[in-house]
């Protein structure tokens, strides 16, 4: 196989790290945001903007901050933001450490993959920005990695970066992650087992992902609780978690659930031996200010907060469960609030909808918005990719889609893509199709993008 050398960082969109998958972990941990009519957000090592671009189209009246060292990257996402002709993002080219931000200003703050890749002295000026910067009310999303999960990579990046500097290997990080899974192949003893699967895991990142990710030369994870002091040093706790797809918790027992559940008292070692029970290794940890106002999340407060379907969710067998996921497939490709799903299904009460949305949750088969992803079946007559992704399409970048998820376009559907420019309607694309084949993969690829909401 033949793996190109990547010099940047690929760009990437990451669901976890949008406004409102923050803000509705934020109320889940008893934190409401002011209205998201006033948000001011800061993104925190944006590089070329592919991931809050998007976001600043869909939250027109926010206003958006976002910096990153790399001025190539600053200069990409300038052009981007101008070509796209959105004037409430602005771009700076610092080091977080030296910028000076302003006091008390952040209804948000993200800072994806960044925390476990820079210096120490990096890592404390991020925290104490967010606490000095941070309104009372407001978050920060940081994703960094964890242990005891990460320690297994350990091994796997010090055989890599040996194996590559191999000839045979080309300086190829796949190449030598091959090597590896070669090597470890029919191995069912539990580490020869688990060191597999990492590095299938790592493999699927790819060469470019892998250079700046697994491989970068500052490459550190925390344990939770290390994590959690760091903020409470600086006047910073714990929220929640904005990604529900990593904890594979469905990997434990009821009995391993219950033992966890009498740690209930206790939070953070609760989240701890979750960590070590499950061998996590990242999180997406929101936070917020210590005097923050903490209170629980009202009744209408929690019927707005939308469901977004991850995976096929089985069937149990218990008519409610199954009504209720009934109800979110039904909804689907769209997210359902909880108030539209309840009044769907009149005779589960409110806690019990909230029960089994947790358990959904801890099985990572969805997630929670604060606001819902509304999509229309029915194909436009003139299908119309926004203006970026138009752009990422031209690039051959990831596109975007509704759900904030980064979609790979193969080369054939890429250049259909391109003529879907709002120019051309769906019956002249289809028209130009030359045979009956043609015809039909095309029709299913741009359903499959008007599922994804990537036509505007
Ligand atoms: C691994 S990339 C992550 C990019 C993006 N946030 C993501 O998760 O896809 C880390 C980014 O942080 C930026 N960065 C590293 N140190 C920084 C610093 N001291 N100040 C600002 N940005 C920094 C890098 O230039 C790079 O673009």
């Amino acid at each position: 196989m033949n793996h190109a050398s990547a010099a940047f960082y690929p760009a990437m969109s990451h669901p976890p790290a949008h406004p409102s998958v923050i803000a509705a972990t934020a109320l889940l941990g008893g934190i409401h945001l002011d209205s998201e009519k006033t948000w001011n957000i800061l993104e925190i090592g944006c590089a070329s903007g592919h991931h809050i671009l998007p976001i600043a189209e869909q939250y027109p009246q926010a206003r958006i901050t976002a910096l990153d060292l790399d001025a190539r990257a600053i200069e990409e996402a300038q052009g981007l933001a101008r070509l796209a002709n959105l004037r409430n993002i602005e771009f700076h080219c610092a080091d977080l450490a030296a910028w000076e931000a302003p006091s008390q200003h952040f209804d948000i703050i993200i800072a994806h993959g960044v925390f476990s890749w820079v210096p120490d002295s990096v890592k404390a000026a991020m925290i104490s920005l967010c606490a000095q910067a941070l309104k009372t009310n407001g978050v920060a999303m940081i994703s960094y990695n964890t242990q005891p999960g990460w320690a297994l990579r350990q091994p796997l990046r010090e055989m890599t970066m040996a194996l590559q500097q191999r000839s045979s290997h080309q300086g190829s990080a796949c190449s030598a992650l091959e090597w590896i899974e070669r090597a470890l192949d029919g191995r069912n003893d539990a580490y020869g087992h688990d060191l597999l699967e990492t590095t299938r895991d790592s493999l699927a990142k790819g060469e470019a992902q892998l250079k700046f990710d697994d491989l970068y030369p500052i490459n550190d994870a925390f344990y939770f609780s290390q994590f959690f002091h760091i903020c409470q040093q600086n006047g910073l706790t714990y929220v929640g978690e904005a990604d529900s797809t990593l904890p594979r918790i469905s990997l434990l027992h009821s009995t391993a659930k219950a033992q966890l559940q009498s740690l209930a008292d206790n939070p953070i070692l609760m989240e701890q031996m979750t960590d070590f029970l499950t061998g996590r290794s990242f999180r997406c940890s929101v936070i917020c200010r210590n005097d923050a106002e903490r209170r629980a999340a009202s009744p209408e407060e929690l019927a707005a907060l939308s469901i977004e379907r991850l995976m096929p969710i089985p069937a149990t067998g218990h008519d409610r469960t199954d009504a209720f996921s009934q109800a979110i497939l039904r909804a689907a490709p769209s997210s359902i609030s909880m108030g539209d799903l309840l009044a769907s299904l009149p005779d589960v009460p409110v806690q019990q909808a909230m029960k089994m949305t947790g358990t959904l949750l801890s099985l990572g088969m969805i997630r929670l918005r604060d606001r819902p992803v509304l999509l229309s079946d029915e194909m436009p007559s003139h299908p119309r990719l926004s203006v970026l992704n138009l752009d990422h399409l031209k690039r051959g970048k990831p596109i975007v889609d509704a759900f904030h998820r980064s979609c790979l376009v193969s080369p054939n559907d890429r250049e259909w893509l391109l003529l879907c420019n709002g120019s051309v309607s769906f019956e002249q694309l289809m028209k130009s199709c030359r045979h009956e084949d043609q015809i039909s993969a095309l029709h299913e690829m741009l359903a499959h993008m008007n599922e994804r909401g990537l036509f505007v």
